[in-house]
């Protein structure tokens, strides 16, 4: 199958109270990892692409080329955007440019007037080449490829005017962070998604930083409209907890270890694990 655009797949999950993943990827054994297990368990997928991951896998045109050949090779039949994630107007039009079928203008450091700008000039373009575009309001917490947030919340009313420029998807922060959240972290504010529900009626919205949120507050979440859950961090403890088991048992050590192939097998199994713990959580098995 070839890639699509997010719209269609988040439309049907709004509709039937579930969330699709957004799993970033790094590099190859992310992408076949995260390709493999939405084959096995028959679930859409959007592989998310950080400015920074794009960079190191040496450029937007390299990631589509990649994803574009494991879907063909892997037989990959479910639905997969490829997405551009919190991506700089300049970034946006490097992955329009490059074949994304998906990107996130991230206008939130904008002053809203410029944002409204910017989101209503890629609104145009994303619809005549048949990308879905997603929105940014209120910055989200954590750190995301060196930029720190503040865990902000978004005011309904700015959600609506960017909910109105014609967007297919809103990002709006609710008291999410990236990253592992503190212990002192005060949960989700479900008041200021309702909120922005009523404000943005049908439109899809996202919930970002979905590392470490207790699982009844993902399940509300979704209930109040959110159908796209965006997941990296936990990926990538996964990853390195079991690279670093398999090299302190000195497994690379023995027979051929020294082969890649071997030393990434652990992360890339634990990366199939978490996916598959997220997809069952938000719902998303069978409903490719
Ligand atoms: P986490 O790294 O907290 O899982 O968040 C991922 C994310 O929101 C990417 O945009």
């Amino acid at each position: 199958m070839a890639l699509v655009s997010a719209k269609q797949m988040l439309e049907k999950a709004r509709d039937g109270k579930y969330a699709v993943g957004q799993f970033n990827i790094n590099n190859l054994e992310w992408t076949k990892s995260i390709l493999q297990t939405a084959q096995e368990l028959n679930s859409p997928v959007i592989l998310g692409v950080s400015e920074g991951a794009g960079k190191y896998m040496t450029g937007f045109k390299t990631v589509t080329a990649m994803v574009k050949a494991m879907i063909e090779e892997m037989n990959i039949t479910v639905p997969v955007a490829l997405h551009l994630d919190h991506g700089s107007y300049e970034g946006c039009y490097k992955c329009i440019e490059a074949g994304f079928s998906s990107i996130m203008f991230d206008g939130s450091h904008f002053p809203i007037d410029e944002n409204i700008a910017k989101t209503k000039e890629l609104v145009k373009v994303c619809a005549e080449k048949g990308l879905s575009l997603e929105a940014e309001v209120g910055s989200i917490g954590g750190e995301e490829d060196g930029v720190i947030g503040q865990g902000e919340c978004a005011d309904p009313d700015e959600c609506k005017k960017i909910a109105d420029l014609g967007v297919d998807i809103l990002a709006a922060g609710i008291g999410n962070i990236h990253g592992k959240y503190p212990a002192n972290w005060t949960g989700l504010r479900f008041d200021v998604l309702e909120a922005i529900k009523k404000k943005t009626g049908d439109m899809p919205l996202v919930l970002h930083g979905g590392t470490g949120i207790p699982t009844d507050m993902i399940k509300k979440a979704i209930s109040l409209g959110v159908a796209k859950i965006n997941v990296n961090t936990e990926c990538q403890l996964a990853f390195q907890e079991a690279t670093r088991k398999y090299i302190q048992e000195g497994k690379d050590l023995v027979g051929k270890g020294f082969d890649p192939r071997k030393l990434l097998a652990p992360g890339a199994q634990a990366i199939k694990d978490t996916v598959k713990e997220k997809m069952e959580i938000f719902g998303s098995i069978s409903k490719a």
